[in-house]
């Protein structure tokens, strides 16, 4: 049985990886476990920033946004050498397994240490839902009730004005959140990494939505996409499309806020499945949400594969916008 192990959040941060730290710590409590936060990722890891931290040390933390630990981006980590440190530090403080909360690069990280021998579990923590192996990450559903929430507050202006926003999302190269932010917001059209979008197609669709008599209409428009929300703007702006055309980017606002409910579930039962796991001596896995369960998939399966937006999702968006 391990004596002693620790967690980090990695990558950019998401709501719930709060509740998933707090779960984490407390699991091993239960277990009669030492639990120990390691502050600001792989940096931290690095610089043996580790922390031992009791069931107090995470309480009044559910309902907050972005992570205690902090996090950090490091390069150092990404080569054998920085591993192998990494690896060295953890032996040190006599740390016997981790949990690493984080998007696809965290968990690459995560795979280098289970390589070298390091038990090691992984925990999908990131907004752009990304990640394969899971149907939800961690932060995924509050940063979507976000960017519903500022849909629904553009629209009163659009609707007073006879405009058409175009809204830029979050996402990196992944377009889940402009998907469904589009469907569940009643967007008019969606441009997004993974499918091509004409700028005439765009053109036309919003022209036929203010002559069939639309007050106002709705873009939402993935960062990693092509065409950029600039040169939407732009095209619109010189067509005559009917509609006044105004941008607005949402950026780092979609990442914080209070983790919401289906989130702080999520990462609870994924922080506590991560421990038992590794206290049953699993590694190399990350957690995943199968249907209603908790499941695992190879970390090396879930960082070689690429979760993809399902070509039901745009067609029903298509149809929906008319
Ligand atoms: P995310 O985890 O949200 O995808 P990043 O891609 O920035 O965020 O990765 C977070 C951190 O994970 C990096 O700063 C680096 O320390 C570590 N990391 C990323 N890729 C690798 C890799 N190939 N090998 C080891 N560590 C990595
Ligand atoms: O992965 C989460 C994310 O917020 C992406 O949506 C975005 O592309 C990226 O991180 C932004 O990273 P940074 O924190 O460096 O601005």
């Amino acid at each position: 049985m391990m004596r002693r192990i620790a967690v980090m959040t990695s990558g950019g941060d998401a709501p719930g990886m709060n509740p998933a730290i707090r779960a984490v710590i407390r699991t091993a409590t239960s277990h009669g476990v030492e639990a120990f936060g390691i502050r600001q990722a792989y940096a931290g890891l690095l610089a043996g920033d580790f922390e031992r931290m009791t069931n107090r040390d995470v309480s009044g933390i559910i309902e907050r946004g972005g992570t205690i630990l902090q996090t950090a981006r490091n390069l150092d980590f990404k080569t054998e050498q920085g591993q192998k440190r990494g690896f060295r530090r953890l032996n040190e403080h006599g740390i016997e397994g981790l949990v690493v909360i984080g998007g696809d690069g965290s968990l690459r990280g995560a795979q280098a240490l289970h390589n070298l021998g390091f038990p090691v579990i992984g925990v999908p923590g990131s907004i752009d839902n990304d990640i394969w192996g899971t149907n939800m990450s961690i932060g995924v559903d509050t940063a979507l009730n976000t960017i519903l929430d500022a849909i629904d507050k553009l629209r009163d202006t659009a609707s007073s004005h006879e405009c058409c926003f175009l809204l830029e999302v979050m996402g990196r190269n992944c377009g889940y959140l402009a998907t469904m932010g589009g469907i569940l917001g009643g967007a008019e059209f969606i441009v997004i990494p993974e499918y091509p979008t004409k700028l005439e197609d765009i053109g036309e669709a919003l022209e036929a939505a203010y002559m069939k008599g639309k007050s106002h209409a709705m873009g939402l428009i993935a960062e990693g996409a092509t065409p950029k929300v600039h040169e939407v703007a732009e095209y619109l702006g010189s067509h005559a499309i009917g509609f006044e055309v105004r941008v607005t980017v949402l950026g780092h606002v979609v990442r914080g806020g209070s983790p919401s409910a289906f989130d702080r579930l999520l990462a609870t039962r994924m922080g506590v499945s991560a421990v038992e796991r590794l206290l049953a001596g699993e590694s190399g896995v990350m957690v995943g949400l199968h249907g209603r369960e908790i499941g695992t998939v190879p970390i090396e399966d879930a960082i070689s594969k690429q979760r993809e937006v399902s070509k039901e999702y745009i067609d029903m968006a298509e149809v929906l916008s008319k």
